[in-house]
């Protein structure tokens, strides 16, 4: 099976090692283990055997993603090596060559290179700017037909730090039912919206043909952990888990074991979480005000904003520039399919975040 390069991770892999101020990252700064022992009296992992554990996910792990969700049973709900894991899953269990197959972009780049390398024929509808970048639902109605099986979207949205409202994500589950269509909705984000609710609504709860994505990486800042987890309906399910067994037997107990307690501490970890959203955002609002070269629509959840610069040069250039001048790391939107962009994680701690914006500002004085 041949695939696209995978353009961000080609990008990171080659220059963040060497960033001194690294604004690429998606995660908020992550926990580490003594943090997570904190919350368990028991101590249990000390005892631990290292066995492959549950092969699907132990119950207390399963129990604990199942509370994320309103109706989620554990039937619905099967564990997977990181939410990469969880949408491979998704793709090989559901698509065949000659499927059609609507991604909106931006997007993770798994959304549309994993489709079209099993033979998919991928139709892209890019956010624009002018909608704060949501979807347009008049734009989808008129993309989504019957012979669309699946629709993919982020939410909250990675790069762009959107959020669809509720109401909308309605709107999108009408146009799905009437063709028929699946949704899988890659919600790694959930949880993390700045303003109103922190978790927006799953698709797995809005829809019976919807496919919900999460994960430990992002909301509860434990990247390390390699935990994801997919819900969706049972008859589905079974179909993906008949594909897991051929690539993950289970994962490792170690990292189910914290995963259930983090998730089982989540109020905690969210408190922490969000004190370092908004400081970010803070941080990014102060440093855009006085910031001519740069515009931005200012990021409602998730962990990244989409910085729009305003010089005649490939983003990809600009960001091997800076960081061969100032040690800074951005994401150059080539990698994503919008040149002229900058992705921004705004999670990255104080001193880095400070440091690595008002490197941008001097390098692009230079242009
Ligand atoms: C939208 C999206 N989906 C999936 C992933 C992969 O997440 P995980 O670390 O859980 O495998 C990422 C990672 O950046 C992401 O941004």
């Amino acid at each position: 099976m041949k695939i696209d390069a995978f353009k961000i991770e080609d990008w990171m892999n080659t220059y963040c090692p060497q960033a001194k101020y690294d604004l690429t990252s998606t995660c908020i700064e992550p926990l580490n283990i003594n943090s997570l022992l904190e919350f368990d009296s028991a101590k249990d992992i000390f005892n631990q055997n290292l066995t492959y554990g549950n092969i699907q996910g132990s119950l207390r792990l399963k129990y604990a993603i199942k509370s994320l969700y309103t109706k989620q049973e554990l039937v619905n709900i099967i564990v997977t090596h990181g939410a990469i894991g969880a949408n491979q899953l998704v793709f090989l269990s559901l698509l065949e060559k000659g499927d059609e197959v609507v991604t909106i972009l931006p997007a993770y780049q798994q959304h549309y290179s994993i489709p079209e390398s099993l033979g998919a024929f991928v139709k892209k509808v890019f956010l624009r700017e002018e909608n704060n970048w949501l979807p347009d639902i008049e734009e989808l109605k008129k993309v989504i037909t019957k012979t669309t099986k699946l629709l993919i979207f982020t939410n909250p949205n990675n790069p762009t730090g959107a959020v669809i409202p509720d109401n909308m994500l309605e709107k999108i589950v009408e146009i799905a039912e009437e063709n028929n269509t699946w949704i899988l909705s890659d919600e790694v984000y959930r949880g993390l919206n700045l303003y109103g609710n922190p978790y927006s609504k799953s698709i797995a709860d809005m829809y019976n043909r919807g496919i919900s994505v999460g994960s430990m990486s992002k909301t509860y800042s434990l990247p390390g952990l390699r935990v994801g987890w997919i819900a969706a309906k049972k008859d589905l399910i079974k179909e993906i888990i008949t594909h897991r067994e051929y690539n993950t037997i289970s994962i490792s107990i170690i990292d189910d074991y914290f995963s259930a307690i983090a998730l089982e501490n989540r109020e905690q970890i969210s408190k922490r979480n969000f004190e370092i959203m908004r400081q970010g955002t803070n941080i990014l609002r102060s440093w855009l005000s006085s910031e001519p070269n740069v515009s931005c629509i200012l990021p409602r959840g998730g962990t990244t904003a989409l910085l729009k610069y305003k010089k005649e040069i490939p983003s990809q250039i600009l960001c091997e520039n800076l960081l061969k001048q100032s040690g800074t790391a951005l994401l150059p939107g080539k990698t994503f399919d919008m040149d002229g962009y900058l992705r921004c994680g705004f999670c990255v701690g104080e001193n880095i975040l400070k440091t690595g914006l008002n490197m941008l500002s001097e390098h692009l004085k230079t242009i």
